[in-house]
């Protein structure tokens, strides 16, 4: 028999290897493997606090393929005082990453909230360049093995803001002019060149005039970043949902069809769904449910390879100081799945419920 493979049966090869996730998927119906079957990664942002909750971290290596730090490699974590870094809390996710396995996300480099008063004080046009590069170089290098992909620029739209190009009015633009964002990426580039580069940003997934604005934004910024050739691979929404607010789908589509069409992916970084609107209840679950269930639908028809929420259970809320009985993540405030894990389950089983 001859040993020789044909050219058609040796790319027929390469093919089926290439529909086949990079990496190799359980066999259990956990998120983590139902969305590794499907060439997806799930996974959730964690405090350092959180993985020292033992049955926590336990339901955290269950469900997740994917970690991203909430706060600990934020400016305001790392850098608090000019030229001092503190890097424990994150490297202690980092290290839990690594043990099991897990995709791990930085999270944010240039962000308007985060920064030190120092920082918002001292950027001006002539040293952002070097104070930006500086913590670059402290940040990205430190994680460059460990972080496979980063939200360098978080949330800098604002069409409030009354801007033609619809850029925040933050201290970072009027420090550094609107080329800060796609200047930002190409220096990110060089700090961590095997990371992948997203761009964050929120308020882009329902229908509704504030929201058409801040697509139209979106879409003007990353077309911007690729005329500039800046390297951004991804588009991060970071899918802070809430039911009651109109989600067109076929809408929501056409404008992620736009966002790949300029050659960058979409992912869900932050996701969420409140329901502070509805009395807790088998109603206020069901309708979260619904609505990440067409979510993520979309996102995923659209090609999106990245599911993270901001938090498996609801007592890690975020906004839980404002809205402590709401139920915006997979798991109660007891560990148990509720009919949200089910709708994200199944969006990523590709099943109907
Ligand atoms: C939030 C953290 O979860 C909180 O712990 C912190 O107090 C404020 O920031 N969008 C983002 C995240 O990009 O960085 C924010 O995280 C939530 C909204």
């Amino acid at each position: 028999m001859s040993m020789r493979m044909s050219r058609r049966q040796a790319l027929a090869g390469m093919a089926v290897l290439a529909a086949k996730p990079a990496w190799s998927c359980g066999t259990t119906a956990s998120l983590r493997d139902t969305a590794c079957r499907r060439g997806v990664r799930f996974g959730t942002a964690v405090a350092s606090g959180d993985l020292a909750q033992p049955a926590y971290a336990r339901l955290v290596a269950q469900e997740c393929a994917v970690l991203v730090p909430t706060w600990e490699m934020k400016w305001g974590a790392v850098q608090k005082q000019s030229g001092h870094f503190t890097f424990g809390p994150a490297d202690a996710i980092a290290d839990f990453a690594r043990a099991h396995n897990m995709m791990l996300r930085g999270h944010t480099i240039v962000w308007h909230v985060s920064m030190p008063d120092w920082l918002s004080q001292r950027l001006t046009s002539r040293n952002w360049p070097a104070m930006l590069a500086q913590h670059m170089g402290a940040v990205l290098g430190r994680y460059r093995n460990e972080v496979a992909e980063w939200d360098i620029v978080n949330e800098a739209v604002e069409p409030d803001d009354g801007r033609t190009d619809g850029l925040r009015d933050s201290a970072w633009l009027r420090a550094a002019g609107p080329a800060y964002v796609a200047e930002a990426y190409k220096m990110a580039a060089q700090y961590a060149p095997q990371a992948r580069l997203t761009y964050n940003e929120y308020g882009i997934e329902h229908h509704a005039p504030w929201t058409m604005k801040r697509r139209i934004a979106v879409l003007k910024l990353l077309e911007r970043l690729k005329k500039a050739d800046a390297p951004i691979h991804y588009l991060g929404m970071q899918s802070h949902l809430r039911v009651g607010d109109t989600f067109d789908a076929a809408a929501f589509s056409a404008f992620l069809t736009e966002v790949r069409d300029l050659g960058i992916k979409p992912q869900v970084t932050e996701m969420d769904v409140r329901a502070d609107r509805i009395p807790n209840g088998a109603e206020k679950d069901a309708k979260t449910a619904d609505l990440a269930r067409a979510y993520l639908e979309t996102v995923l028809a659209a090609g999106c390879d990245t599911v993270v929420c901001w938090g498996l259970s609801d007592d890690k809320n975020w906004r839980a100081a404002e809205e402590p009985d709401d139920r915006p993540l997979p798991f109660d405030r007891n560990l148990m799945k509720k009919p949200l894990y089910d709708a994200i389950q199944a969006s990523l089983a590709g099943t109907s419920l």
